[in-house]
């Protein structure tokens, strides 16, 4: 286990804003998790815990409490009746793990390519894109519970999964710390029609390769295209979550000429929609770019604070719902 002291959180998070977090804790093995806890404990200081910091902003008075940070690795890999088993530790970084499943053939988390982030981070906000989502091949969890000090294990249904929602951070937020995610793929393909934007690429550039490497290799490319890479730009990848509707919600967008999708899991509106119509696309405010390829996203160009962050996101939402009506929600979390 290794205790950092006064880390700035703009190093541990993509989107590069963030003052100092008081204690830094990288966890290496599952034991050292109640440590870990107990050291914060002991210290009367709350507990954060961190992934990747692809969906994390700080904010600039820092973190007056304890960061844990889970480094544990390994893939183990069972064979079953219904196909491949993989357990994966929450510290692998989960495209590594995308590219490995995709490499021994198996279906079921290809259009999850290039998402940045840790694998025990994934289940927390139901990772999505491309029409799949961790949720459709998860099986189970193995958790640290800090309500009761021991080791669980969570099942899918335990976990409440919705559109980037789970109980981890909603109802029981706070409460688990994941140590491992383990889900079961299959060997064949995707089943079509694949999501527009995949079709739309496959007929441009006359592919036929739709094994999970295939399937890789196209949602590599659109996302190369579309979203930056947070290692080159500050980001934090979608910034703003897309809108859920009911029928007769739906109904009243669509009779406004709104672009209302009717996807299996629900009516959803494009909020990059919005932002791009309400002539934000590719804008500079306060420092933040509003990514003119994909309007969802915004860069961390030149904020020299939280608070550039914020009077860029208040200018955005209060326009969109002067235009539209609709509150835009934000999608990364905070540290606080
Ligand atoms: N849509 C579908 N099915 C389709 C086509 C479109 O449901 O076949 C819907 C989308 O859900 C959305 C709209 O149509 O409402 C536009 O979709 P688009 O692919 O343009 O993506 P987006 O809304 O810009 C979302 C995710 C991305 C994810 C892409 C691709 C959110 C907030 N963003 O972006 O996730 O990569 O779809 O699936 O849900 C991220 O979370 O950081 C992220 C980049």
């Amino acid at each position: 286990m290794r205790i950092n002291e006064n880390i700035l959180i703009s190093s541990l998070t993509t989107m590069r804003l963030g003052g100092p977090a008081r204690y830094v804790i990288e966890v290496e093995k599952p034991e050292e998790i109640p440590e870990a806890y107990n050291f914060a404990i002991t210290n009367k200081l709350p507990v954060f815990v961190l992934g990747y910091g692809a969906n994390t902003i700080g904010h600039d008075e820092g973190y007056n409490g304890v960061i844990i940070i889970s480094r544990m690795k390994g893939i183990q890999e069972e064979e079953t009746a219904d196909g491949t088993k993989l357990t994966i530790m929450g510290g692998e970084y989960w495209d590594n793990i995308v590219d490995y499943a995709c490499k021994k053939g198996l279906t079921g988390i290809e259009a999850l390519s290039k998402i940045p982030g840790l694998a025990g981070a994934a289940p927390v906000q139901n990772i999505g894109a491309y029409g799949q989502e961790i949720a459709n091949t998860l099986q189970s969890i193995e958790v640290y519970d800090t309500s009761t000090g021991t080791f669980r294990t969570l099942s899918h249904d335990d976990l409440g999964f919705s559109y980037r929602k789970s109980i981890l951070n909603t109802t029981e937020k706070n409460r688990y710390f994941v140590i491992s995610i383990t889900s079961l793929l299959k060997k064949g393909q995707m089943p079509r029609p694949f999501y527009r934007s995949i079709e739309t690429y496959i007929s441009a550039n006359n592919i036929t390769d739709f094994s999970p490497q295939g399937i890789r290799s196209i949602v590599s490319a659109i996302r190369k295209d579309k979203l930056p890479d947070p290692m080159e730009k500050a980001s934090a990848g979608s910034f703003f979550k897309n809108i859920y509707l009911t029928d007769s919600e739906a109904e009243a967008a669509e009779s406004k000429g709104y672009p209302v999708y009717r996807g299996k899991d629900g009516n959803k509106i494009n909020s990059g929609w919005f932002i791009e119509h309400a002539g934000f696309s590719g804008k500079l405010l306060h420092g933040i770019r509003v990514s003119d390829k994909a309007s969802l996203v915004l860069i961390n160009e030149s904020a020299k604070s939280y608070n550039d962050l914020a009077e860029a996101r208040a200018e955005i939402i209060n326009k969109v719902y002067d235009i539209y009506g609709y509150w835009l929600e934000q999608e990364p979390i905070e540290i606080v």
